[in-house]
């Protein structure tokens, strides 16, 4: 006979509704195998369902990061980061910084780069069940213009060499190279394609924003991402990258750091995501000298990190889509929930926070008829906070339950 599924009820005190942006308060929540069955203030609890009380918490659904690197985080030194670990170093890492982000209570990420295709691994054991971690789609190798954000090499001495096989990098220059490297990448198993179409902050290249990408090149990317069903996510910092990367028809713009006015009309006519990561400035500043990084890097952070943050607010003003996206490697796994106060201080409602990290995420990976809020038919991806985060959005930093896909991850109801 088949197995029938075990029944679990959950009692919510609050439930955040992302759907029609309301608190309920006093619902049950019905999770059937890996799925929501219903949803309601006066459902029946089937006999023999196991019960969850979380009657003085705030349930919500599962939480979502649009831009995480679950293979890397700064350890306490920048060259032994750089020269010291091999790629089984970082592999042997990877888990527990899958493990912390699902433990956060962040149920799904959108990983956008790996080295050694450790990402497209981790999603499979994660998958497989083998591994506890959020639900992932990956990225595998940032496209990266020689002597840009993404190639290793970038600032150290001519002919030194990483990775020695061209398959293992994202290097990829003019729309021929760039074309067989989004095709590599989808032989390889990447759900998305990351393109770094301006130079970045914490690598050694000159400036933190330049365009090192034209137009046909990133269009080049998206045309050949698209014909193999993928997306394409732009790191852009630069105003000029931006609009590059919007007008060849990314699908988010990552850091949009110093997004201008023409940037923010082509965004909302296009209807191009952002995800930025705002909190990263207060981790990069009060920690990476302590970590050796050198001066250059840090003195780009001082240049981008303010104005990053003005035109997040910007951007939220004029009504450009917001998905809630943190760069987690940047600041060690399992801080995610740290941006909230960030994005409610930079222009939006604890409410709107919620949704950019739920039903806008599902939206963005177009995960929406899947997971993103508890609606019936949906995945169980469901966690939940003491306190109630849509007065002290801070509380979504302390998880205390945590299901995913109808399985429980973690369960320390507060005395
Ligand atoms: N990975 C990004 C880069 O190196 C991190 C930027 C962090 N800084 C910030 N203000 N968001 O470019």
């Amino acid at each position: 006979a088949a197995a029938v599924p075990t029944v679990t009820a959950i009692r919510a005190g609050r439930l955040v509704d992302v759907v029609s942006g309301k608190l309920l308060t006093n619902q049950i929540i019905l999770v059937s195998g890996d799925k929501i069955t219903a949803v309601g203030p006066n459902l029946t609890i089937p006999a023999g369902a196991t019960v969850v009380d979380l009657s003085s918490a705030t349930v919500l659904p599962g939480l979502m990061d649009c831009h995480t690197h679950l293979s890397s985080e700064p350890g306490d030194n920048y060259y032994e980061d750089m020269f010291r670990k091999s790629p089984i170093d970082r592999a042997l890492l990877a888990p527990t910084y899958a493990a912390r982000t699902l433990q956060a209570g962040f149920t799904m990420v959108r990983d956008l780069g790996s080295s050694s295709l450790i990402d497209v691994s981790l999603r499979n054991a994660i998958n497989a069940g083998t591994l506890p971690g959020p639900r992932m789609l990956v990225a595998t190798f940032a496209l990266s213009a020689t002597g840009g954000h993404g190639d290793p090499t970038t600032g150290f001495a001519p002919g030194l060499k990483f990775g020695e096989n061209p398959d293992f990098t994202g290097i990829a220059d003019g729309p021929e190279e760039i074309r067989k490297r989004v095709r590599t990448n989808v032989k390889f198993g990447a759900d998305w394609i990351k393109v770094l179409a301006t130079a970045g902050v914490l690598s050694e290249e000159g400036s933190a924003g330049a365009a090192l990408y034209s137009l046909e090149e990133l269009k080049a990317a998206v045309d050949e991402a698209h014909r193999w069903g993928r997306q394409v996510a732009a790191h852009a910092h630069g105003a000029e990258g931006i609009k590059l990367a919007v007008r060849a028809g990314v699908t988010s713009i990552e850091h949009g750091s110093l997004l201008d006015d023409e940037g923010v009309q082509l965004m909302k006519k296009n209807g191009t995501w952002l995800v930025a990561d705002i909190y990263d400035d207060d981790y990069i500043l009060s920690e990476y000298a302590k970590k050796g990084f050198p001066e250059k890097i840090i003195e780009k952070e001082r240049s981008v990190g303010k104005l990053q943050r003005e035109n997040f607010q910007k951007a939220v003003r004029a009504g450009v889509k917001v998905a809630f996206g943190t760069d987690a490697a940047v600041y060690p796994h399992g801080g995610n929930a740290k941006q909230f106060f960030y994005m409610v201080k930079f222009g939006l409602t604890p409410m709107q926070a919620i949704q950019s990290a739920t039903i806008r995420a599902a939206e963005l990976l177009q995960w929406q008829d899947r997971t993103g809020s508890l609606t019936a038919g949906k995945l169980a991806d469901i966690v939940a906070v003491p306190g109630n985060p849509l007065t002290d959005v801070r509380a979504l930093e302390t998880v205390q339950f945590v299901m995913k896909e109808g399985k429980v991850y973690r369960n320390e109801p507060k005395p």
